[in-house]
């Protein structure tokens, strides 16, 4: 009863939604460039995938995460951040919880093979995968998933080239998309956050990519904050919308497009209510340099940020917030 009162004044966030069948391209770089300026997060409808497919999807990260804790711990996370990340894995804000993130993921990348040029490279690689006669079909479902996610994260790189007056395909290039690092992550939520004790189910935090495609069950649970200087902050509620992706900008678009285009701190509450989620993170190919976009700087508007690798860039985001893969190795 107390939950059910606290909702019914909880602030909810009203997000522009971007329909991707729409044939009206102005229209949506519109609504999209406002939605970026604005908050860096909006919805994504009408995107090709059907919603038997994503019920399917959700089905098989169910079943992932209801093995054994010691089934899930042979495809614990690697050195390339691919696999497993047990509860408290990850600490996304240190200055505000006093552990760990309360959830449990897994990561899944592209698939480099051994034999490829590039396979040694920090987020490149083959991917582990659970037992096939533990899982069957479980690889293939996620394998498709991937795929479809990346198409339409890539559709949607074409509108964010349009705000940003570059060519449509500016992130089409080899050097950018052509082999990027994209990783999806299963993510099952557990428990009730305590705000004031510090206990979060994901703490505040901004994404270190170029964007992410987020997909949720209904469950209730992501909060955004428009202004992370306002004191105290204001947290909104984002709703999920069946069959529509959450879209959010990561800190690598902020910092190519000088600042520009925002990423925007958020994080997620546990009601209580187990929470399932797939976030999809595009960032660009390993060698991508990350500089000031053309269009994003002027004379009076000089780049703020140095040029950085991306896999530089990101191998620091990932150290500064996962546990030392050596802790898990003295337990055992
Ligand atoms: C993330 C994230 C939100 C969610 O994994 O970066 O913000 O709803 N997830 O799971
Ligand atoms: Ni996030």
């Amino acid at each position: 009863m107390e939950n059910h009162t606290k909702d019914s004044t909880m602030n909810v966030s009203s997000l522009n939604c971007i329909d991707l069948s729409n044939d009206d391209l102005h229209n949506s770089v519109i609504s999209l460039k406002q939605a970026c300026l604005d908050c860096g997060f909006f919805y994504v409808i009408n995107h090709g995938i059907n919603e038997e497919f994503m019920d399917d999807v959700f089905e098989q990260s169910k079943k992932f995460f209801d093995l054994p804790l010691e089934e899930k711990m042979k495809v614990l996370r690697n050195e390339k951040h691919r696999g497993y990340t047990p509860v408290l894995d990850e600490l996304l804000d240190p200055v505000n919880q006093v552990n760990g993130d309360h959830k449990e993921g897994y990561y899944i990348g592209i698939e480099v093979p051994k034999d490829d040029p590039h396979w040694d490279k920090p987020f490149y690689g083959p991917n582990p995968w659970p037992d096939a006669d533990v899982l069957p079909g479980w690889r293939e479902t996620m394998e498709k998933y991937h795929q479809e996610a990346l198409r339409i994260s890539k559709d949607i790189a074409r509108l964010l080239a349009l705000a940003l007056d570059l060519d449509v395909d500016y992130f089409d290039r080899t050097e950018m998309l052509g082999k990027p690092i994209a990783t999806m992550r299963l993510l099952r939520y557990q428990g009730v956050s305590d705000p004031s004790n510090g206990i979060y189910a994901c703490g505040a935090h901004s994404d270190f990519g170029m964007m992410t495609l987020l997909a949720t069950d209904s469950v209730t649970g992501l909060q955004i904050c428009k202004d992370k200087k306002a004191t105290p902050q204001k947290w909104e509620y984002v709703p999920p919308i069946k069959g529509a992706f959450i879209v959010n900008l990561g800190d690598m678009l902020e910092r190519w497009s000088n600042g520009f285009f925002k990423s925007t701190l958020h994080r997620v509450l546990g009601n209580g209510q187990e929470r399932y989620s797939i976030p999809f993170f595009l960032e660009p190919n390993h060698d991508c340099l990350v500089e000031c976009l053309p269009t994003c700087k002027s004379e009076s508007n000089l780049p703020k940020y140095p040029p950085i690798k991306c896999s530089t860039y990101l191998t620091q985001r990932y150290n500064e917030t996962h546990a030392e893969l050596s802790i898990y190795h003295q337990q055992t």
